[in-house]
């Protein structure tokens, strides 16, 4: 007998948003950005005149469901970290120096086919879906977020991997003129991030270029992030611009910075605080609500198994 186990982050139903629901919120916050005009709209509204924004909205992947709703757009695009652009939540207000276009990501190391993809390019040969992903920052707040993109094996699979390849590392472009904090040298720039190869071939993990149904707007990373919604948001490098296959362990940014704090692995874990942050709920951002966290932020069953054996680690931060 074949028995459907439903996994973690699915929900009947009838729990779910309907999927009209979103679609007229947008209409209408949509809407409201077209009334509101400019003058009074954010900046990052206005992304850099983009060849691939024909390509959004892309058809949603239906396998991967919410528990919660969509966290509205606004609210999202006004509170991130960007480091690059500030140590606020409020980088919206200065990411507009980050010049999307042109942009070109490198893809080297071990690989046959290293390559320097101009991004839209890259954007037009890849696979383009929506998926809607939580996503938790260890900061211990949480959104859900309708991101568009490709998955990362799909470039895997051009690239073709020599067998010596153990991880993957990403890079955040380095430069001080863009990014005014990037002036401050005794932080470890550029930004960099990295996945075992079994993390980056993993179904969840996600090379993001649009959200909302739109290209990527400026604070969540143009033009080229990552989501890996098992692991807090620090591991979702933004504006990547190098991809490279190694037989190294890659040392991130954060790591660099504070390494009894971060962690290679870094899997959301309730059980496992952080010296500054309990773990055990998270604020979903623009509701006043806390919820309870869970293991791999409720993807246990996609990723479990890649820990396997791996017990004895700091896995969790
Ligand atoms: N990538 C770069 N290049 N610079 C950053 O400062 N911040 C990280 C991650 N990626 C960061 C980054 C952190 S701490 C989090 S929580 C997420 O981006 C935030 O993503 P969001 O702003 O889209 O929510």
């Amino acid at each position: 007998m074949l028995i459907k186990r439903r996994k973690g982050w699915e929900i009947p139903e009838h729990l779910a948003t309907p999927e009209a629901l979103f679609l007229n919120r947008r209409a209408v916050l949509s809407g409201a950005a077209a009334l509101a005009g400019a003058a009074v709209w954010p900046q990052w509204a206005a992304a850099d005149a983009d060849p691939t924004a024909s390509l959004y909205p892309a058809k949603r992947n239906e396998t991967y469901k919410l528990d919660r709703d969509i966290t509205p757009e606004d609210v999202n695009g006004k509170y991130n970290n960007f480091y690059e652009f500030g140590f606020t939540k409020d980088i919206y207000r200065t990411v507009d120096s980050l010049k999307t276009r042109p942009w070109t990501v490198a893809v080297d190391g071990m690989v046959e086919d290293k390559k320097t993809y101009g991004i839209d390019d890259l954007i037009k040969a890849m696979p383009l879906e929506e998926r809607l992903y939580r996503h938790r920052c260890v900061e211990a707040w949480g959104m859900a977020v309708p991101w568009t993109g490709f998955p990362l094996s799909a470039l895997i699979a051009k690239a073709k991997p020599l067998s010596s390849a153990k991880y993957v590392r990403f890079e955040t472009f380095l430069d001080a003129k863009m990014a005014p904090t990037q002036r401050q040298t005794w932080y470890p720039w550029p930004y960099v991030e990295g996945l075992t190869m079994a993390e980056a071939m993993n179904d969840l993990t996600f090379m993001v270029t649009g959200a909302y149904g739109k290209p990527l707007p400026k604070p969540h990373g143009a033009p080229l992030r990552l989501a890996t919604p098992w692991k807090y948001g620090f591991k979702s490098i933004k504006s990547i611009v190098k991809i490279t296959f190694t037989d190294e362990r890659p040392v991130s940014y954060w790591e660099t910075l504070q390494s009894s704090e971060y962690g290679f692995w870094a899997n959301v874990n309730p059980k496992v605080p952080h010296p500054r942050w309990s773990q055990a709920t998270e604020e979903v951002l623009g509701t006043g609500q806390r919820v309870p966290t869970l293991l791999f932020n409720g993807y246990g069953d996609y990723v479990a198994d890649l820990y396997k054996g791996l017990e004895g680690q700091p896995l969790y931060m």
